[in-house]
């Protein structure tokens, strides 16, 4: 099947979801949109369980997460033991999660990253191979 990215945010980082996800479109990837959809106030763990439950049955695809700082969202999708989320501010950051942490969901905090360095994280997150060898122990053990 092909790789889809699965976009899950709270209002807090909706307007930050919906800027990566024309980011996405314009690129050619494969998305699909698990909401929230306005800014009406909602709670990001109902999204992060959305998002769980798509990754559970579509193992081979990763998923972009947001709330207002990506911190509750992260916290929530990482409850999940299939979900390694990372929350990067740094494209260093993004880097790393794939590499050395198999991050299999990027976290972004709507209300506190710029929208250029959002879109950097993006690409760095989606185009990083993980590197395995050493780093396979280590994840293994989570
Ligand atoms: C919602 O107001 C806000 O708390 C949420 O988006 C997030 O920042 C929580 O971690």
């Amino acid at each position: 099947m092909l790789k889809t990215i699965f976009l899950a945010s709270d209002h807090g980082g909706y307007k930050l979801k919906e800027l990566v996800k024309v980011f996405l479109i314009k690129n050619n990837y494969t998305i699909e949109d698990l909401g929230c959809f306005s800014l009406d106030a909602v709670d990001y763990p109902d999204y992060a369980k959305i998002l769980s439950d798509k990754l559970k049955t579509y193992s081979n695809s990763q998923g972009i997460s947001f709330c207002g700082t990506g911190i509750g969202i992260s916290m929530a999708a990482n409850r999940f033991t299939h979900i390694r989320a990372a929350l990067c501010t740094s494209i260093e950051m993004a880097s790393k999660s794939r590499k050395h942490n198999n991050a299999n969901v990027l976290a972004l905090g709507g209300r506190v990253l710029e929208d250029n360095l959002a879109i950097d994280i993006v690409n760095e997150f989606l185009n990083t191979d993980f590197e395995a060898g050493r780093h396979s122990i280590r994840v293994d053990k989570i």
